[in-house]
């Protein structure tokens, strides 16, 4: 639970004169700021040549700043090495999919397998550990900045051979690799490790396996270089250690905040995309669980760099977004950047302050996030996320499936945001959940687009449903083996015999005239679809037209107290959206959720917990205002006036918080996150 709210920036004093750092600290106690993130591209900075490193500058500003009442989260410099670790040194860049050797200029131009980089890596990273680790001011370190954020997975000769060694790690033999991707298919049969090609450029497509293996063997090597770079600080800080990630960069999120302290997200959606904002939050919420999540960066107005920019947000947005996260589990609230880029390739990124030391068009906004953080402190700090019934698997092994088989051009996010927005909108609380993530306490379960679903996952999935959950697996769910090849026992493997079906035929259903009906409401069905016969369960959705006329979409099987249905086909369009919300009333109604609330569209409800209470934090994120029904008789926590059960009306961007008092037998259900108001 969070102790504190914190509102910060990214700054980078390393940049200007003292004279513009005082007028900095100034301001920035002006604009309520109370951490800033300091460090993470002063690599040259700090080491100007090799070897000769200067950690006073840092030491002094972090000092200063704690003096002003303002903390610091610590970087490792590492995704922009200087010029004396790359120049006449191509061999430690990063080389491409089509064979470009990176240059020094940007960042992340170095492959961070090379052997040489990750020894300076360590010495500096040791190095600044050692100087400021001990420092009060020092509250949080980040390592490094947004891994694989420009870049994916790096052909270079260094990870050619660690890749050889990766794959006889996982496969033994090269005998089990020919076998299990089927390397005799257009004669690609190695004889030995060294053989197997990094999925560099060819005339056609790489081999499934191939393409997959290889994103999952840079995902673990990444999350190597934050485990052998958290280890080094954790030699000279107790400060937590977390790294500020998306769903955009080609990592395993899952995998790299393992051995990390908390979770911390960057976002730059715009205000009419504020459902992928929430996601985020949902979903950072889970990665270390029972602990709170960091923004790390948000712009207060609009994201830009010299190519392009984005719509700034209307004002007032910026404390709505800000409080929707507070109120979802987030501990921090932190702006890209505090003082506007004056050189660089950003410079026209919105800031807090402008160049010349001004208040930018965000300022005002920023003040406003700070009333609010000051209003909702002692309320969210003595309060946490109340744990949904409803939960969405994201897993960003999905995302590597999909990006080897995208089918026609599908992208994972592309699919799971407006999925999950229908959660949402519906009303629904819900959590959306690491691969790894324990279903406890869990109803309704929904696993869209895997198309691998590992041994464990089924494994928990099964005990969750045994234990009287409803789980919905599909559409595009099941179809791959670990190696990213085709079943040979089943279209999907165990999981037919598990729900109850045997899939008849699976291809694309797009432009087939094909429609699903499902609880009398009928849609086009789309993507890449399993067609089913319920051998033990019964079909629910009836295929219409097209090639499989008279088949299932969607089956349900009772399984131990639960049930466990099959989705084969995403249904479309305007008619899919209905069916869409009426196949998750329906099963939410029978799976008994409780955490739902009518809200309009546009309009959310954070449920909290704590102190015998329950909160709800109502925020209006759309700009145009939206109403709530409160169940029961409650308490504005702000104006402390007595709010008696019915519907209330929330202003553009405004938020409400109101206090149930909980009784007794929902005080000790609290304890285990099964509670509800209604
Ligand atoms: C992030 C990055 C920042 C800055 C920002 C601009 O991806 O971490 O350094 O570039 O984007 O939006
Ligand atoms: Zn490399």
């Amino acid at each position: 639970m969070a102790k504190k709210l914190y509102h910060g920036a990214a700054y980078y004093p390393e940049l200007w004169n003292e004279e513009t750092i005082e007028e900095d600290l100034n301001l920035m106690i002006e604009a309520g700021i109370n951490v800033v993130r300091i460090g993470e591209f002063a690599w040259s900075s700090m080491e100007k040549e090799e070897g000769n490193i200067d950690l006073s500058f840092f030491v002094n500003i972090i000092e200063r700043l704690y003096n002003h009442g303002i903390e610091t989260v610590m970087c490792t410099p590492t995704p922009t090495p200087p010029i004396w670790l790359t120049h006449n040194h191509p061999e430690r860049l990063h080389v491409d999919a089509k064979g470009n050797v990176m240059s020094h200029g940007s960042r992340q131009h170095i492959c961070t397998n090379n052997a040489y980089f990750r020894k300076r890596a360590a010495i500096i990273t040791g190095e600044i550990a050692k100087a400021v680790g001990h420092l009060p001011g020092v509250i949080g370190w980040q390592l490094d900045n947004e891994f694989k954020c420009h870049v994916s997975e790096c052909m270079c000769e260094t990870c050619k051979t660690l890749w050889h060694k990766w794959l006889e790690g996982r496969y033994g033999t090269i005998d089990t690799l020919n076998k299990s991707w089927g390397t005799h298919i257009w004669s690609q049969y190695y004889h030995s490790f060294d053989q197997v090609p990094q999925p560099i450029s060819t005339p056609f497509l790489h081999n499934s396996s191939l393409s997959t293996m290889y994103q999952l063997f840079s995902y673990e090597k990444i999350a190597e270089f934050s485990d052998e770079q958290a280890a080094i600080v954790r030699q000279y800080s107790k400060a937590p250690i977390t790294h500020n990630s998306t769903t955009f960069f080609h990592v395993d999120n899952e995998r790299l905040y393992k051995h990390l302290d908390f979770a911390s997200f960057d976002t730059y959606a715009e205000r009419s995309n504020f459902a992928s904002y929430l996601f985020n939050c949902d979903l950072w919420r889970n990665f270390k669980s029972g602990q709170d999540y960091w923004i790390m960066e948000t712009s207060p107005s609009h994201s830009a760099s010299l190519e392009s920019y984005a719509a700034p947000h209307p004002n007032g947005y910026l404390k709505a977004e800000a409080v929707a996260s507070y109120a979802l589990g987030g501990e921090a609230f932190c702006y890209w950047l505090w003082r506007q880029q004056r050189t660089g390739c950003e410079q026209p990124h919105g800031s807090v302050i402008s160049a010349w030391g001004k208040p930018t068009v965000g300022f005002e906004n920023v003040k406003e996030v700070e009333a609010a953080r000051k209003e909702l402190e002692s309320i969210i700090t003595s309060t946490r996320p109340l744990q949904a019934e409803v939960a969405i698997t994201y897993s960003d092994r999905a995302r590597a499936f999909m990006k080897t088989e995208p089918h026609k051009d599908l992208d994972y996010r592309s699919l799971i945001i407006p999925f999950y927005e229908r959660v949402l909108s519906a009303g629904y609380h819900r959590d959306l959940l690491p691969e790894g993530a324990n279903l406890k306490g869990y109803k309704l379960l929904f696993t869209p687009f895997v198309h691998y679903v590992s041994n464990d996952y089924l494994q928990q999935a099964t005990k969750f449903v045994e234990e009287g959950g409803i789980w919905i697996v599909g559409p595009l769910t099941g179809g791959r083996t670990e190696h990213h090849t085709i079943h040979t026992d089943a279209a999907l493997g165990k999981l037919e015999q598990l729900a109850g079906v045997e899939t008849l035929y699976t291809y694309p259903m797009d432009g087939t005239e094909t429609y699903g009906e499902f609880n009398g409401v009928k849609a086009p069905l789309s993507l890449w679809s399993s067609v089913f016969q319920p051998t033990a369960g019964r079909a629910v959705g009836t295929i219409w037209g097209g090639n499989s006329d008279g088949e299932a979409f969607m089956t349900e099987h009772r399984y131990g107290k639960g049930k466990i249905v099959m989705l084969g086909s995403l249904p479309s369009g305007e008619s899919g959206d209905l069916l869409l919300k009426n196949l998750i009333d329906h099963y939410a109604k029978e799976a008994n959720v409780q955490l739902k609330t009518d809200v309009s569209r546009g309009t959310i409800v954070a449920p909290r917990i704590g102190n015998g209470e329950t909160i709800w934090v109502i925020v209006n994120m759309d700009g145009a205002g939206g109403t709530v029904s409160i169940p029961d008789s409650g308490i504005d926590s702000v104006t402390g006036q007595q709010l008696e059960e019915g519907q209330y009306e929330i202003g553009p961007f405004e938020h409400k918080v109101i206090t149930f008092r909980m009784k007794d037998e929902q005080t000790t259900g609290a304890a285990q996150g099964e509670v509800t108001i209604s």
